[in-house]
């Protein structure tokens, strides 16, 4: 059944995205303002309802990169996120103020875990600071959003008695996190509907939630709450987000949409972006996804018994519930080849959500690919993305990769001679290793004079074939930060060291921000 075919009868969930703020949360996932804005750009054609860009009072870099998105997106509600206090409240509004239609996102928690513990208040000074903090917000926009951090192991009776009184104070939204992932679906609706039977005013906010996966529960606790009457669901893309991650937002979007027969809602998600989206995502943060992740992962449309493949072929709906085309899906998505354009490169990037580059950066772009192209006979979207983040999403570049050159064998010292550029200056050494790619990333780390641990390491094939690119994530941490990086190539030690350089750099870049900012 089509989604639109029968929105009339049903009610609008609104989605509430938290990619830019509870997303960046995830460990090692720090996005740069560059890259924030790229991703609220894509967030506008995905028609989400509200784009939370961060949290102003942070840091000053989260306060810009809030203001920047408010400043120029249009299409989206612009939330920017404050403790309850006027200091928090001032410096969001101060990001916020130029927006189109922006919103305060005030929260405080209400839990008794939290009251003794964190805040160490009682619950007669939570309520009062809660209305007084909306009152506060509310004094410079009408668009104002309350949340009850930890709402799920709160007295409901409590929770109750707080929304009643910060609706009274003007706020229009009402968000019920479960802030730990501790709920479980029946018990999660039986919550939500209680509000909706014990808060007198209730008909004068919209009711959300806002879920976490800790017991990968957090699509299941969302879908239970839209039954029992919320309508409006915070979540990201690809589900990242603070330790086990937020509700997915392409699952629930897709069960919505998939079982229409079930439920009574709809929402306004342009369901065709989901996989750039996602593939966005992935590839800003160097988060991978993983093969078996619901409606994104590589293997969620792939068949492989031979049954199955029989039925798809005969006919699709026998194993598939959902078109691959609604997700944005093209099979065989086969670009370009080494004789195509700069123009249908720009097509093809503005299709993968990169409609907006420079020409310069175009440019950069075409040079990559018609150098790529002529190793490669194929060139996927995966490929491109790959130059992409490269060429664009770029953070600055302290160390930069001149050349490298290693040797290997099952009789021979593993060495790699690497030259770079440091701050603008030409360094070059060698080192050995167990294996190319740790003498490599050993004469990295001696030229940029580093001392990070790597935590992890993978490296896949983005296309078929030997002549595919190869591509390395790596997590790196110093000094208590924790980095990603990812490098693509079709030499796999180059591929790796571009990794460990991007993640170098990135740390790099954090130690000057936190410097700049202290
Ligand atoms: O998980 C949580 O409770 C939050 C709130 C700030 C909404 O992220
Ligand atoms: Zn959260």
């Amino acid at each position: 059944m089509s989604q639109t075919s029968v929105k009339s009868d049903k009610e609008k969930v609104f989605i509430f995205d938290t990619t830019l703020r509870d997303g960046e949360q995830s460990p090692g996932a720090t996005m740069n303002m560059q890259e924030k804005f790229r991703l609220a750009q894509q967030l506008v054609k995905l028609q989400v309802d509200v784009i939370e860009a961060g949290f102003p009072i942070a840091s000053a870099g989260d306060f810009d990169c809030v203001k920047n998105i408010a400043d120029h997106i249009k299409g989206a509600q612009i939330a920017g996120l404050a403790r309850a206090n006027k200091k928090d409240i001032d410096a969001a509004w101060e990001a916020l103020k130029k927006g189109e239609n922006p919103r305060i996102h005030t929260f405080l928690a209400t839990s008794d875990i939290h009251l003794k513990h964190k805040l160490k208040m009682s619950r007669e000074q939570v309520l009062e600071l809660a209305v007084a903090s909306v009152k506060h917000a509310a004094g410079y926009t009408p668009n104002v959003e309350f949340s009850a951090e930890d709402a799920s192991r709160s007295d409901l009776d409590f929770v109750c008695r707080v929304f009643e009184a910060v609706i009274d104070a003007g706020a229009t939204t009402l968000n019920f996190p479960d802030t730990t992932g501790y709920a479980l679906p029946d018990e999660f609706a039986g919550q939500i509907r209680y509000l909706m039977e014990n808060i007198p005013n209730i008909d004068k906010a919209i009711l959300s939630v806002h879920c976490h996966n800790d017991l990968g529960l957090a699509v299941a606790n969302s879908l239970a709450a839209i039954n029992a009457g919320v309508r409006q669901v915070e979540s990201t893309i690809n589900g990242i987000g603070e330790r086990a991650g937020n509700t997915a937002m392409e699952e629930l979007v897709m069960a919505l949409r998939t079982r229409g027969d079930r439920v009574s809602v709809y929402t306004d998600i342009a369901t065709e972006h989901i996989h750039a989206s996602s593939r966005m995502v992935s590839s800003i943060t160097g988060i991978p996804v993983q093969p078996n992740k619901a409606i994104v992962g590589a293997n969620a449309f792939a068949h492989e018994s031979g049954i199955h493949q029989d039925g798809v072929l005969k006919e699709r709906t026998t194993y598939e519930i959902m078109d691959p085309c609604d997700i944005g899906l093209t099979k065989g998505n086969l670009v370009l080849g080494k004789h195509s354009g700069r123009h249908a490169l720009k097509d093809r990037l503005k299709a993968l959500g990169y409609g907006n580059l420079t020409d310069d950066e175009v440019n950069s772009v075409f040079h990559r690919f018609k150098e790529l192209a002529d190793v490669k006979k194929e060139m996927f979207d995966e490929d491109l993305e790959a130059i992409l983040l490269d060429e664009v999403v770029r953070i600055p570049e302290t160390y930069q990769l001149l050349s490298l050159g290693a040797m290997s064998g099952n009789k021979t010292m593993p060495t790699s001679a690497v030259q770079l550029l440091v701050e603008g200056k030409e360094v070059q050494d060698a080192e050995i290793g167990v294996g190319p790619i740790d003498s490599a990333f050993r004469t990295i780390a001696k030229l940029t004079g580093t001392t990070s641990k790597l935590l992890y390491f993978a490296v896949s094939s983005i296309t078929g074939g030997t002549d595919a690119q190869g591509e390395v994530m790596v997590r790196v941490e110093d000094e208590g930060k924790i980095v990603v990086g990812q490098g693509a190539d079709p030499d796999i030690i180059t591929a790796a060291a571009k990794a460990y350089l991007k993640a170098l750099n990135r740390l790099d870049y954090l130690k000057k921000e936190t410097k700049k900012n202290s």
